[in-house]
């Protein structure tokens, strides 16, 4: 099982969007293994958006990301970091294809309702960012046997 990094960003906070987004997740049978609400600062923005911090758009997407308080999710599954990727949609939301989150509720580059890891490499650096070791939660469901098999869950 591996775990990715979810971040419900201002978009997705704005327009009352958790609830609809979180029951994607749930409904897809991924595990919830630590969430909190924060409001980002600068500090950890320019760590987490550090490939980035030289584009023209990086002050913007700055100002963007600290407008409301954000939910950080920390989500737990077989190949979690991928199932998450698709199930969010190209970085564009015009471009995100219909059925992804951000095809169906963004339409923009910037304003695109959610964050998630694209990698092991950067999963595992930001759970570290934004959950110290005592919020994230080591429980599985109890019908974690209908939603994969034995093989799948070794
Ligand atoms: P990036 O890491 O390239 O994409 P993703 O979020 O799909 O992993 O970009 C991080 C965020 O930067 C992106 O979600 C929104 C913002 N962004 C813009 O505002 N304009 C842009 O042209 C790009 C590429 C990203």
């Amino acid at each position: 099982m591996e775990k990715t990094l979810v971040i419900f960003k201002p978009s997705a906070m704005e327009r009352s969007l958790v609830g609809q987004i979180l029951t994607r997740f749930q409904q897809k049978g991924l595990i919830i293994a630590g969430i909190k609400m924060i409001q980002l600062d600068e500090k950890i923005l320019r760590e987490h958006y550090a490939h980035l911090v030289d584009k023209s758009f990086f002050p913007l997407l700055l100002k963007s990301m600290m407008t409301s308080p954000v939910i950080v999710m920390c989500l737990e599954g077989k190949d979690a970091i991928n199932v998450v990727r698709l199930m969010t949609g190209a970085t564009n939301g015009r471009e995100a294809l219909p059925g992804t989150i951000r095809g169906d509720f963004a339409s923009s580059n910037q304003e695109n309702i959610i964050h998630a890891s694209s990698c092991p490499e950067d999963a595992e650096a930001e759970i570290k960012r934004f959950f110290a070791p005592g919020e994230i939660f080591e429980w599985k469901p109890v019908n974690l046997n209908f939603v994969y098999s034995p093989l799948e869950m070794a």
